[in-house]
């Protein structure tokens, strides 16, 4: 059997104790022979600083370069609030993002059935709901220069960050996003804020120009990300595919995870260019929520979407969608039967601890496979 390579990074809070969870399903999926797994593991966030004094070590880098999926659970927390900004628990996932250009990253948004009473929303608002958010993860904000706070020497500061996006940035992950519409509900929404930045104006044409050349079979609409904020929680069915730039995407995410029931639930891909020798891929795993330092080391956090990203790099990284699909499917059945951890406990009839819902989801894997 082929061995794929995951380098798992637990990193901080309730990282490790969700990806405890994905360890199970791995090591069983590999002893009964469905799937071959080499896990190597790594530092990375205020447990790597803990070690190396840096956020993530230059061999971990070389390590998630080498593998062929890097999975993740979370960065950060109190404990380093004082740390040098460099080296803060956030720098190391943002360098792996950028060095391995991870620059389309996926997080699927869907309502459980399950679930839909768990949500802030209406039952009937996000019953059913299936939408994908497409952030752009390399550019933007996020690593726009300069970015620096100066002393202006007369008792003021100047805090400077910069937005800034190239055609080739936009193109691209426009591209993902037309491209995973036509395997969906063949929708997009892209969303800028052209009435008030020029990126936003570049974004806006770019994404039209594209889809005119490329993809004039996909539905094409814009909406500000204001507004598509306020229709995000008005009436979410109305979207397919979400294509949005770094920020937004960050924002607009974790307002989409609440509607499923609970930010526990959320799954995400980091994807970069597929190499065209190979038909690889460089790519990141990893659950929207953060590492919950307020739950940490209690066993109670939910694993869920942990799992879930397991599932995704199964389908986007290994093209072994059947099998991501009973893991999700899983996930589904272990819901079903009333099974739940305390972040979705509303209505449950059980409340689970982290490592018996992985135990759940596991026993409901077995029984899909025999
Ligand atoms: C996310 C997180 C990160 C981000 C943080 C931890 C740097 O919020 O993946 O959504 O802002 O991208
Ligand atoms: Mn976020």
């Amino acid at each position: 059997m082929a061995a794929y390579k995951l380098f798992v990074l637990p990193g901080d809070g309730i990282g490790p104790e969700i990806m405890a969870e994905v360890e199970k399903i791995t090591a069983w999926l590999t002893r009964e022979g469905i799937v071959g797994f080499e896990i190597e593991k790594g530092l990375v966030g205020g447990a790597a600083y803990d070690v190396h004094g840096v956020a993530i070590s230059d061999a971990d880098m070389a390590r998630a370069e080498a593998a062929d999926a890097v999975l993740l659970a979370a960065v950060g927390g109190p404990k380093w609030d004082g740390v040098p900004y460099d080296v803060r628990p956030e720098a190391g996932l943002l360098r792996l993002r950028k060095d391995m250009a991870l620059f389309a990253n996926l997080r699927p948004a869907i309502c459980y059935p399950a679930l839909a009473d768990a949500s802030s929303l209406k039952r009937e608002l996000v019953d059913g709901l299936d939408l994908m958010i497409v952030r752009e993860l390399t550019g933007g904000v996020y690593f726009g220069e300069p970015k620096q706070i100066i002393d202006l020497g007369n008792g003021q500061k100047r805090a400077i960050d910069t937005q800034v996006y190239d055609t080739y940035e936009i193109e691209r992950i426009g591209r993902v996003a037309f491209e995973l519409a036509r395997k969906r509900r063949n929708k997009v929404t892209s969303s800028e804020k052209r009435n008030v930045m020029k990126s936003g104006v570049l974004w806006n044409e770019v994404i039209t120009a594209l889809r005119a050349r490329e993809y004039p079979d996909v539905e094409l609409e814009h909406q500000l990300a204001d507004a598509l904020g306020m229709q995000l929680v008005r009436r979410p069915k109305q979207f397919d595919v979400i294509v949005t730039d770094n920020l937004f995407g960050d924002m607009l995410s974790d307002v989409a995870a609440m509607l499923t029931g609970s930010l526990g639930m959320l799954p995400s891909a980091s994807l970069g260019e597929t190499n065209p020798q190979t038909g690889t891929r460089k790519a990141l795993y990893e659950p929207v929520h953060g590492s919950a330092p307020d739950i940490a080391g209690r066993g109670v956090a939910n694993p869920i979407a942990m799992i879930g990203s397991l599932a995704m790099a199964l389908r986007y990284s290994f093209g072994l969608g059947a099998i991501a699909d009973k893991i999700e499917g899983a996930i589904s059945g272990v819901l079903d039967k009333g099974l739940r951890t305390a972040d979705i406990a509303a209505g449950a009839k059980e409340t689970l601890s982290t490592a018996q819902m992985g135990d759940a989801i596991l026993e409901e894997l077995r029984i899909a496979f025999k």
